[in-house]
């Protein structure tokens, strides 16, 4: 009994699914979804996605610290970037799927709140895919 422990754990382990990196071009289409809020303004200036700004710029995001736009977040999503959090693709494609469960999680706090009211049902991980192409040093 004492040895069953720690194989039904390592199971448990192996039966989370690994994150699948996304499609970029795929992702770019699903991004139309996010332009009613969010633009895509590079460093330069240039204007890589003509969008709202209800959101912040979401160019290069990825590898980028949470809530570190001058925009004005929400004290959740702040206190988020307040660990040093960092955008990685998996971590933005759980977000978008659900802000405000995304903030509940982190925080351990039932009472999170998100100022983004979307959630996108799949293909987080294709528009994850795309946003990380879009930086300062873009990935092939
Ligand atoms: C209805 C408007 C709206 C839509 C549509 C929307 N967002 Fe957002 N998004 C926001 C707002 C507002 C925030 C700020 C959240 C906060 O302060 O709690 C935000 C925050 C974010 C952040 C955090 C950025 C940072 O600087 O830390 C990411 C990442 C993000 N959105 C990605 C997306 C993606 C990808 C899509 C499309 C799948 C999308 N959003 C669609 C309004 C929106």
């Amino acid at each position: 009994m004492t040895k069953s422990l720690p194989a039904a754990l390592a199971l448990s382990l192996i039966a989370v699914p690994a994150f699948a990196a996304g499609d970029a071009a795929k992702g770019e289409n699903e991004f139309k979804k996010c332009k009613a809020c969010h633009s895509i303004i590079g460093t330069d200036g240039a204007e890589i996605q003509k969008g709202g700004k209800t959101g912040p710029n979401l160019y290069g995001v990825i590898g980028r610290k949470v809530a570190s736009e001058d925009f004005a977040y929400g004290e959740s999503i702040m206190a988020v970037g307040a660990t040093g959090a960092v955008w990685t693709e998996e971590e933005l494609a759980a977000y978008v799927a659900n802000p405000a469960d995304w903030l509940k999680a982190k925080l351990d706090d039932p009472a999170a709140k998100s100022k983004m009211s979307f959630k996108l049902a799949k293909g987080g991980e294709d528009v994850a895919a795309y946003l990380a192409s879009v930086a300062p040093a873009a990935a092939p």
